[in-house]
């Protein structure tokens, strides 16, 4: 590991709570599903749960509620090593929470409610500003306001630092307002919803991915689960195949992916190597349940990432 980046995360934190079903009801329904389980979450947290397993030095900017689940997740943000002078508890609002449903492929459905993370202003990311003037990466998604993320691109922008964005979930969006990035993270349904084309296969990947190029946005990967990662650029597009894992439950892959890749490319790290190896720490992320939880610490990551590279 060449130097220790550090890296903001200006994103949410939510309680997940996931049910592993066979099936869904139907409405008026009553069914029984396996088994429950609880966990920290958000795509925000978990990115930042990923870079700081990963190595990197972690800030985190986001809000919670003044309910149970506050206190916990700030603590939880302390336990993993992540830097919370930029939490607050916000009064007379809910923590966001996530209902989870895993089906028999570990394929999930979630449904957000946003609750504090829908606080989290552009004056806040102000008054973290002197935090994050001495980052080397900004990294985003859109389970908070729309408008704190534009502002946070410019920031970004302005005070040369690398920004990561991943437009999860996926919204229509200006895509003028985040063409200053210097990375564009959608999976197949967000860059669908973005672009308005359909991302079936590989080939649909390229056509989105162009579009996207087009429109002005520097670099974009499409992360694409079991299929691994279409790299997009000026010079071209190179697709990074997957690497075989047992997936249990894939909610949080695509943040293993977002928190180790922003690791990664701050290390130092090739390009295409650091995407190559985020594609097996989101990967293996998947054999276990949960999210966070989920996601190995960098000692085991290496040692799967020698085992993979063997010869
Ligand atoms: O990407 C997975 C995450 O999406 C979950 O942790 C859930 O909280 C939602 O934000």
């Amino acid at each position: 590991m060449s130097q220790r980046p550090r890296i903001a995360v200006i994103g949410s934190a939510n309680i997940d709570l996931v049910s592993f079903v066979d099936q869904f009801p139907k409405p008026g329904e009553t069914i029984f599903g396996q088994k429950f389980d609880l966990g920290f979450g958000g795509k925000g947290a978990n990115q930042a749960a990923a870079a700081r397993l990963c190595g990197a030095e972690v800030f985190m900017v986001a809000r919670v509620g003044d309910d149970l689940f506050g206190p916990a997740t700030i603590l939880n943000f302390q336990k993993v090593g992540i830097d919370t002078a930029n939490v607050k508890q916000v009064a007379g609002v809910s923590t966001g929470v996530a209902p989870i449903f895993v089906d028999p492929s570990g394929q999930n459905r979630i449904i957000v409610i946003k609750g504090a993370n829908d606080t989290l202003k552009p004056a806040d990311v102000d008054a973290a500003a002197e935090t994050l003037k001495n980052v080397d990466c900004i990294v985003l998604q859109f389970e908070i306001p729309l408008e704190t993320v534009y502002y946070t691109i410019q920031f970004a922008n302005k005070n040369k630092i690398r920004c990561i964005l991943n437009p999860a979930p996926g919204q229509p969006i200006d895509v003028k307002a985040v063409a200053n990035l210097d990375y564009f993270v959608p999976n197949e349904s967000e860059a669908e919803t973005i672009t308005g084309m359909p991302v079936r296969n590989l080939e649909d990947a390229k056509a989105c991915a162009q579009k996207l190029l087009a429109s002005g946005i520097r670099r974009v990967i499409i992360t694409l689960g079991s299929n691994g990662s279409l790299l997009a650029g000026s010079e071209g597009m190179e697709h990074m195949p997957a690497f075989k894992v047992n997936a249990k439950d894939s909610t949080g892959a695509g943040d293993a992916f977002i928190g180790s890749f922003a690791t990664f490319l701050g290390e130092g790290l090739p390009e295409k190597e650091a995407v190559r190896r985020a594609n097996l720490y989101a990967g293996l992320s998947t054999e276990g349940v949960g999210t966070q939880k989920s996601f190995y610490d960098r000692t085991r990551f290496e040692a799967e990432w020698a085992s993979r590279n063997k010869g």
